[in-house]
């Protein structure tokens, strides 16, 4: 389905275009990081203005994202990019959109911390004629004019292909799985554990013995395991929702005096770099992707929808999956 490309930034530039006889060009140079005061300030000028409000810096996974919209929304490639880390607070993400909207930008785009709870201010947003564009994450809304577009990877099918995998190669024989899941009321860690279920759910051999939060962090990933193999002596494999918990859940294993791999299979969700190299050294048995590099794909978004074009209301990355062959084989390229 294509979305509406109402935009008063479009029309504003088009009226100025007719009435200069000018295309609109980047300009000027300064900060793209944050706080920046390029030459649109809040929706005028040259550069595209874009506020985005990040999730925080609780994971590889997120500083690759980072990386990639920063890399991507530059002043040279004609965006005035004000970004903010939201230390995986709600609130702190609410606050930051509230500026955007107070200091009107162009575009606001962000990856929601959790799913629920954001009608109000992406109403502040339609009010103020600001297009929102969600990466990564989802929002929980009956109304979908709250948004222009969703980019992101299928988190339900992520769960589904790691689930095969724990069930066809693990669950041979009786396994018990112990789940570290994301954020709680993430779009990822719900969507993650409900493929992952879906996928177990008609082999006997897999039980689920606990599931708890370790909120995407290492540390607490860490921490989560440690409680885990006090109450549990017979883990077979943990499902953690992304690399950096089972990086953290591999701490644990080893300093409990147990070989990751070999006494526990740990299989996770993401393909950074430091969860490749563990799959590659045998200490992962199982990776599937997420792609945290969607700035290329957002910028091109909000040039096509500056342009008055249109986009999909849904649009899915590609995922790929990993065992330690391909772990040693894509390791040399990988970017993040
Ligand atoms: O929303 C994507 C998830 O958020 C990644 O899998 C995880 O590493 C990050 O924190």
């Amino acid at each position: 389905m294509a979305s509406t490309t109402f935009h008063k930034r479009a029309i504003t530039a088009g009226i100025a275009a007719l009435v200069l006889g000018l295309s609109a060009c980047a300009g000027g140079d300064g900060d793209s990081t944050g706080d920046s005061t390029g030459d649109s300030g809040g929706g005028g000028g040259d550069l595209i203005s874009v506020g985005f409000a990040q999730v925080g810096a609780e994971s590889g996974w997120r500083t690759a994202n980072t990386t990639s919209i920063k890399d991507a929304l530059t002043q040279e490639n004609g965006f005035d990019l004000k970004f903010s880390d939201a230390q995986q607070k709600q609130e702190n993400q609410i606050q930051a959109i509230r500026s955007y909207i107070a200091q009107g930008v162009d575009y606001i785009a962000f990856s929601p911390v959790v799913e629920s709870g954001w009608d109000a201010v992406l109403e502040e947003a339609k009010t103020a004629n600001i297009p929102v564009i969600l990466t990564d994450r989802a929002v929980d809304t009956e109304d979908e004019s709250l948004y222009v577009t969703f980019i992101g990877s299928d988190f339900v099918e992520e769960g589904r292909r790691i689930g095969a995998y724990v069930s066809e190669t693990l669950g041979t024989e009786p396994i018990k799985v112990v789940e570290l899941q994301g954020t709680t009321g993430s779009a990822p860690a719900i969507d993650r554990k409900t493929g992952f279920e879906d996928a177990t759910k008609d082999n006997p051999n897999v039980e689920i013995i606990a599931s708890q939060t370790g909120n995407f962090t290492r540390a607490e990933g860490k921490t989560v395991m440690e409680g885990f193999l006090q109450a549990y002596p017979d883990i077979d494999v943990v499902y953690a929702h992304n690399d950096d918990m089972g990086l953290g859940a591999i701490e644990a294993i080893e300093a409990a005096g147990k070989v990751p791999g070999q006494d526990i299979k740990v299989v996770t969700i993401d393909g950074v770099k430091d969860g490749m190299q563990a799959l590659a050294d045998g200490k992962i048995t199982y990776i599937v992707e997420c792609n945290p590099l969607l700035g290329p794909d957002l910028a091109d978004i909000i040039k096509t929808l500056d342009e008055g074009g249109t986009v999909e209301k849904r649009i899915v990355t590609k995922d790929e999956e990993f065992d330690q062959e391909a772990a040693i084989a894509a390791l040399p390229d990988r970017q993040y």
